[in-house]
């Protein structure tokens, strides 16, 4: 062995790449414990209040909520509120109580939002696409939803109504806002949150509709997390 290479030098660069590793991995472990507060707004765009989209709007809320005691939720119902068809000609006449949300939604520490809406032939309901529309006005003030994750939550009258369709719909529209698009995590693991009313207005039996908004719920917080602690 060389010089360069011998035993003492050897011993000293990797006794002091060890301090450095040591040192490397406790600043890691603060970063990882440093957690900004952060929201995630569910947004029901059923127009009957509290029927059953806004109830599996709740069960993901729940379990988003339960993946750190830094996140808080919200759930908000469009049912009842003035939300009519999008008019780009004249945006401010149309817009009647969108304007109220804009603040909301688009606030900073707003990280995620979970978009439910009940299943209409196959699709999403129009006071969804009126709601996604409105939208438009994000886009506009430079993707103010840029960054943020966003879920779909479906409920049908069927199990196989449509669900995925009207969940597909909704993801392009969030999607052209530069959100981040994710589904229920594992281990149902698909595109969202999919519901079946089995009749009642009551979801309460549909243990794998059940199983999929928990997963939907904790899959946007977790990923919600992540992203907000890179930022930190
Ligand atoms: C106009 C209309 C169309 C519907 N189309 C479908 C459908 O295509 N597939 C389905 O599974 N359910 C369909 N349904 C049933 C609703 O999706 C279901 O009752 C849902 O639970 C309603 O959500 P809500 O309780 O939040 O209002 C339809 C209901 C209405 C009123």
């Amino acid at each position: 062995m060389t010089d360069k290479y011998s035993r003492r030098k050897f011993l000293a660069v990797a006794g002091s790449a060890a301090a450095m590793d040591v040192m490397a991995k406790t600043v890691s472990a603060e970063q990882g414990r440093k957690t900004k507060n952060i929201k995630i707004i569910g947004v029901s765009c059923s127009p009957r209040k509290g029927k059953t989209t806004a109830a599996a709007l709740k069960i993901c809320l729940d379990a988003a909520g339960g993946v750190d005691k830094n996140i808080s939720t919200e759930l908000i119902e469009l049912a009842g509120l003035n939300i009519s068809v999008f008019d780009p000609g004249d945006v401010k006449a149309t817009q009647g109580d969108f304007t109220g949300l804009i603040p909301v939604l688009s606030e900073p520490s707003v990280a995620a939002l979970i978009v439910g809406t009940p299943v209409y032939f196959g699709s999403m309901t129009s006071l969804c696409k009126a709601f996604l529309d409105h939208c438009m006005v994000f886009r506009q003030k430079s993707f103010a939803l840029s960054g943020k994750v966003a879920g779909i939550v479906a409920v049908g009258g069927a199990r196989n109504g449509g669900q995925e369709l009207a969940i597909q719909s909704v993801q392009a529209a969030l999607l052209c806002q530069e959100m981040i698009v994710v589904g229920d995590g594992r281990p149902t693991g698909h595109f969202g949150a999919t519901l079946f009313n089995s009749g009642n207005d009551d979801i309460s039996s549909d243990e794998f509709g059940i199983a999929t908004a928990k997963n939907l719920g904790r899959r946007v917080a977790e990923v919600a997390l992540q992203i907000a602690q890179a930022k930190l």
